[in-house]
C-alpha cells in the first residue's frame, strides 16, 4: 500500500504537469480525489492491514492526499493566472489607434444661402427683420394692393387656414408690417419661409425668399438696378448676365423680374430653363404708391423699391442643382455635398 500511495502521487504530480486547460482540472479531480477516483480505492484496502501497521500508513495516505491537494491547487491558481493574463491580453485597449469621428453637423444648403444672402445685404447697410409664416390675408394681399377677387390673387395658390388666415405665399407682408410700425427712411431685409400649392422641378410647395425694401426721399429705379446688380455679382463671384424683363406685381409699379443666364446649358436652353437661356431669381419695382398710402406714408415726399429673391432657385444655381426637389428629400449623400 505505501508503494501505491507513492506511485499515485508521482503519477497525479505528472498529470498535474500535463495540464494545459483550467477544463482539465475537473476531470483530474474526480479521477483522483474523488469519492470513486483512485486515493478512494486505496483508501478502502486499508481496512485490510494489519492494526499495527494501519496508523502508519493512515497517516501515509493523509500526507499523500494533502500533498495531491496542494499540487492541484497549485495548478488551479497557476492555470487561472495564465488564463486572465491571455484575456486581458485579448482584451487590450490599443490607445494609439486613432478615434472614431463623431458625425458633425451642418447647415443645410438652403439655410447657407440665406445666411450669404443676408450677409451680403447686411453689407449694403439692409437689417434684418423677421416675421410670421401664418399671415392674415390682409398683410399678404390686401396691404399691398391685392384687394379680395383681385386677378394677381391667382399668381399666387394659397394655402388657406381659414377664410381670413393663410400660410404667407411670399415675404412681401413683411413690407406693410414695417413700413406700418416705423417711418421711413428704411433699408430692411426679411428672410423666411414662404408656401405655395406648386410643385415640379423648379418648384416645392414651401420655399424660402428674401424680402427687400429701401425707402427713402428720391430713390430711383436706377437705385434698385445698382443694388441688384452688385448682389448678383456677389453671390455669384462673377459678372453674370443679368436681365431686367418688364413685369408686373399689384405692389410696385413699374415692375421688373430679374433673370440670370442658365448656369446649366450657359444659355442655350434645356430641361431647367425651359429651353429659354434664363432662369428668373426675382421678383422687384419700384413700391407703388397706393402701399404707401395705406401704411400713411406720403407718396409725393417718398419714394422705394423691393425685391424678393427666391433661394432655392439661388441654391439651385449657385451649386448647379438640377432639380429643386433634391433640397427636401433629406437625402445625406446630396445634403454632405455642400
Ligand atoms: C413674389 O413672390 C413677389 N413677392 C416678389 C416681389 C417682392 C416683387 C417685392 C416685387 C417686390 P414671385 O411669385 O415671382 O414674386 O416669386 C419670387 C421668387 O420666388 C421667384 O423669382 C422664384 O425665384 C421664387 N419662387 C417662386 N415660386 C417658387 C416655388 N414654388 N418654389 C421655389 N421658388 C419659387
Ligand atoms: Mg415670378
Amino acid at each position: 500500500m505505501e508503494q501505491e500511495l507513492q506511485r499515485l502521487q508521482d503519477e497525479a504530480r505528472q498529470e498535474l504537469n500535463a495540464l494545459t486547460e483550467i477544463a482539465q482540472l475537473e476531470d483530474f479531480r474526480i479521477r483522483f480525489l474523488g469519492r470513486k477516483g483512485s486515493f478512494g480505492t486505496i483508501m478502502r484496502s486499508l481496512g485490510s492491514a494489519t492494526p499495527e501497521d494501519r496508523p502508519r500508513l493512515g497517516q501515509l495516505a493523509n500526507t499523500v492526499k494533502a500533498e495531491i491537494e496542494r499540487l492541484f491547487e497549485e495548478k488551479q491558481s497557476a492555470l487561472s493566472a495564465g488564463a486572465a493574463a491571455a484575456k486581458a491580453d485579448r482584451d487590450r485597449v490599443d490607445l494609439t489607434l486613432p478615434g472614431r469621428q463623431p458625425t458633425i453637423g451642418k447647415l443645410h444648403p438652403v439655410t447657407q444661402i440665406m445666411n450669404e444672402v443676408c450677409a451680403i445685404f447686411e453689407g449694403l447697410g439692409f437689417s434684418v427683420a423677421e416675421g410670421p409664416d401664418v399671415e392674415h390675408d390682409h398683410y399678404n394681399f390686401e396691404a399691398l394692393n391685392i384687394p379680395a377677387h383681385h386677378p394677381a390673387r391667382d399668381m399666387h395658390d394659397t394655402f388657406y387656414v381659414s377664410e381670413s388666415i393663410l400660410l404667407r405665399t411670399h415675404t412681401s407682408p413683411m413690407q406693410a408690417r414695417i413700413m406700418e410700425a416705423q417711418q421711413p427712411p428704411l433699408r430692411v431685409i426679411a428672410p423666411g419661409k414662404v408656401y405655395r400649392c406648386d410643385s415640379d422641378i423648379t418648384h416645392t410647395p414651401m420655399f424660402h425668399q428674401v424680402e427687400g425694401f429701401l425707402v427713402d426721399k428720391k430713390v430711383s429705379f436706377a437705385d434698385l438696378k445698382g443694388v441688384l446688380t452688385v448682389f448678383t455679382q456677389k453671390m455669384f463671384d462673377k459678372d453674370l448676365a443679368l436681365r431686367f424683363r418688364p413685369s408686373f406685381f399689384p405692389f410696385t409699379e413699374p415692375s421688373a423680374e430679374v433673370d440670370i443666364a442658365c448656369v446649366f446649358c450657359g444659355g442655350k436652353g434645356c430641361r431647367v430653363c425651359k429651353r429659354t437661356g434664363w432662369i428668373e431669381i426675382l421678383g422687384s419695382g419700384m413700391i407703388d404708391p397706393e402701399v404707401f398710402k395705406m401704411v400713411g406714408y406720403d407718396p409725393d415726399i417718398y419714394s422705394g423699391f423691393a425685391f424678393g429673391v427666391g433661394i432655392e432657385r439661388m441654391a439651385m444655381l449657385k451649386y448647379g442643382i438640377n432639380d429643386i426637389r433634391l433640397y427636401y428629400e433629406n437625402d445625406l449623400r446630396f445634403l454632405s455635398q455642400f
